[in-house]
């Protein structure tokens, strides 16, 4: 009934995403739990010793090698050298150096040390195995000792480590100085995009206390689409076919969501719903989102140089996109003053725009926005500053991510107009909790809460004709 939603996929499409898996492995405990206790454990203790000794001397070794290496290595000649000779090249020296030092080592290990050795010299260190890992969303380092990986929204700690926060700060110094920018103590965090798109930030001592902090978020290149979204659980089908009405009929949306919920994920697949004809114009402070269609713009804001010269801010991006004939425009995130600009293009012939903003709920959502105009320096009184958001925006998407790590639409709000000084909402669909089980997941079901859309009529005149069984809540 609401294939419509799939018009824009195309066929066969290969590379899904990694699936969110559903339940956490529970076997190897049974298992764990027949064997002696004391001398599993003291064997698994042995196990580890002897895997920390080895990771030990390698790391000796690699520093060691690593040194003769940037002696003996032709830096210049690396550039236009291919990756194969160079991995020939790193092996080689690296089989003389171990000679010298007449180590032995077996097959396994001397592969293990020639990549590390390669992402050394030639990538990012220790980052490049978890950058490499499709499974992995983001990176999270606490310092040199603590690397923290998110996989399948779950934190965890990484048997990753950097040598120590010199090492850190040399891979950290290599990314911010391959985009033309550097940290320091005078400058002691940046913004960066690592080559292959990914979204990078940092923060070096004295302000980073126990070393420096290092957020990646991985960039990924088969974005999830709407039915990958309707199969890992974010949505149901009926939710996908409302949207795909309400971004069809250019209502402006507002995707809210905490730190990492979704929502970044959530626009780029409502984009997908844009009809091929339109002229999209996209905004972002990182360029992360990927659009399908033919006509598209992208902008990426630009923080000022070491001089404090060149910023391009979010807001000039926007004025001057108003001015490149957008059929409608897509701003990554609205933290700042271009909330005004934004506004104002939603209510002046830009409908369909989107945006994302960082809110817990769409009330909270509504709160920053007029917090944001207010920032700006607006001297407007509240009600003026309701209506104007009121007015601008129409549908309010809340993407969460819960405690068992994953992400869900809780909610689709419409915004119905004024009531008095306040704005009104109508909430359509929601997610309902209804407890946890006991492997520690949500249970819970999406709904529909019994009131029928306001734009029912719109949806209809633009020939999206939705059942009204949808917006009937099951009990
Ligand atoms: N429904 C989902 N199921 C599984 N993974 C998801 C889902 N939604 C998003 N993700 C993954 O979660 C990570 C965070 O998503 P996204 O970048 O969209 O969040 P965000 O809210 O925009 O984060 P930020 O606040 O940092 O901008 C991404 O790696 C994305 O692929
Ligand atoms: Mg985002």
């Amino acid at each position: 009934m609401f294939s419509r939603y799939n018009k824009s996929t195309p066929p066969g499409r290969t590379g899904a995403p990694t699936a969110v898996p559903t339940s956490a492995p529970a076997a190897g405990i049974g298992a764990r739990a027949a064997a002696p206790v004391s001398q599993k454990t003291a064997a698994e203790a042995a196990a580890s010793d002897r895997d920390k000794k080895r990771k030990e001397r390698l790391t000796e070794l690699k520093v060691e090698i690593h040194k003769r290496l940037l002696e003996d290595l032709n830096l210049s000649a690396l550039e236009s050298a291919s990756e194969q000779n160079l991995r020939q090249e790193i092996t080689s020296l690296a089989s003389e150096a171990l000679d010298d030092m007449s180590v032995a080592l077996n097959k396994e290990d001397r592969l293990a040390l020639t990549q590390e050795l390669y992402d050394e010299v030639m990538g990012l260190g220790p980052l490049e195995p978890l950058l490499k890992d499709e499974s992995i969303n983001d990176i999270l380092v606490n310092g040199p000792k603590r690397i923290f990986i998110e996989r399948a929204g779950k934190l965890e700690l990484s048997d990753v480590t950097f040598r120590d926060e010199r090492h850190l700060l040399r891979i950290i110094d290599k990314i911010v100085s391959a985009v033309g920018r550097r940290v320091d103590e005078s400058n002691p965090y940046c913004d960066a995009r690592l080559q292959d798109g990914s979204r990078f930030n940092c923060m070096i001592p004295p302000i980073a206390v126990d070393g420096s902090l290092v957020s990646i978020r991985k960039f990924k290149k088969d974005k999830l689409r709407i039915d990958d979204l309707v199969r890992f659980g974010a949505f149901t089908d009926e939710m996908a076919a409302y949207l795909q009405a309400a971004v069809s009929c250019r209502l402006n949306i507002i995707v809210s969501g905490g730190t990492g919920s979704g929502k970044t994920t959530t626009l780029n697949a409502l984009s997908s719903f844009i009809d091929n004809h339109e002229r999209v114009l996209t905004i972002e402070d990182t360029a992360e989102l990927q659009l399908q269609q033919v006509h598209v713009g992208r902008m990426e804001s630009r923080p000022a140089n070491v001089e404090g010269k060149g910023a391009v801010t979010q807001r000039d991006c926007l004025r001057n996109a108003l001015r490149m004939r957008p059929d409608r425009i897509i701003v990554g995130e609205t933290r700042g003053e271009e909330v005004i600009d934004m506004l104002q293009a939603m209510n002046t012939g830009h409908d369909g725009s989107m945006t994302t903003i960082h809110a817990n709920n769409p009330r909270d959502a509504i709160s920053r926005l007029e917090n944001m105009v207010a920032m700006a320096g607006i001297e407007m009184p509240l009600k003026a500053v309701r209506s104007q958001i009121a007015s601008a925006v129409n549908l309010m998407v809340q993407a969460s991510r819960l405690q068992d790590g994953t992400r869900r639409m809780t909610s689709i709000t419409e915004i119905t107009g004024m009531e008095g000084e306040v704005i009104s909402m109508q909430e359509v669909f929601r997610f309902e909790r209804l407890g946890v089980d006991p492997s520690g997941r949500i249970v819970g079901r999406f709904n529909a809460t019994g009131i029928r859309s306001s734009y029912s009529d719109r949806f209809r005149q633009w020939g999206y004709d939705l059942p009204a069984s949808i917006y009937e809540p099951t009990v």
